[in-house]
């Protein structure tokens, strides 16, 4: 089999995030998918070694913040490359409240999920969850995997010291 095709898959780029412990957390995630539209069911993957899976599987409710084209890649690189087990990334990164979950500030979209089904694989669980709220909040492009490939990974050094430094 060629791997390449998976290379042809396209995706969007999302911070996931929930409050664990009593303090929030998150990860950036491309793996998010529509499911249907009446109920609004989205599916999420993430891999069981991040500490946002055992978060989501304790909380069972996630807010998506959309990420577009113009939105800090510090964002990316902080909340793709470090852990909630060490680091607080909501102090690094600006955000706003919805249904008391933290939402990136300059994301151009936003949904809140609660989780209804889990499916184990074996290095992912696919989280199955309802959209209870949900909004856009500025015209801005929403950033795609490819572009994020393309044009933010040569960027990021000059752009998020700490990306590099991970
Ligand atoms: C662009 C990008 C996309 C990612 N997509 C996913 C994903 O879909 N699922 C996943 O489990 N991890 C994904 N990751 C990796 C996590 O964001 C990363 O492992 C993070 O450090 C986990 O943080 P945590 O331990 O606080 O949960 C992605 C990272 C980047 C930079």
């Amino acid at each position: 089999m060629n791997n390449k095709v998976f290379n042809n898959l396209s995706y969007g780029v999302y911070v996931v995030s929930c409050e664990c412990g009593g303090k929030y957390t998150g990860c950036t995630v491309n793996s998010i998918m529509q499911i249907t539209s009446n109920p609004a069911v989205i599916a999420l993957s993430v891999n069981h070694n991040n500490y946002t899976n055992e978060c989501i599987r304790n909380v069972k409710k996630f807010a998506v913040s959309v990420l577009s084209e113009v939105s800090n890649p510090l964002s990316i690189g902080t909340f793709g490359f470090r852990s909630g087990r060490d680091c607080n990334k909501f102090e690094i990164i600006p955000y706003e409240l919805y249904n008391n979950l933290p939402v990136i500030k300059d994301a151009c979209a936003y949904m809140i999920a609660e989780v209804s089904d889990e499916y184990e694989t074996s290095t992912h669980t696919v989280f199955i969850a309802h959209v209870i709220d949900g909004d856009v909040l500025n015209d801005s492009k929403p950033m795609t995997y490819s572009f994020y490939h393309n044009v933010i990974k040569g960027k990021t050094p000059k752009l998020a010291p700490t990306f590099i430094n991970d």
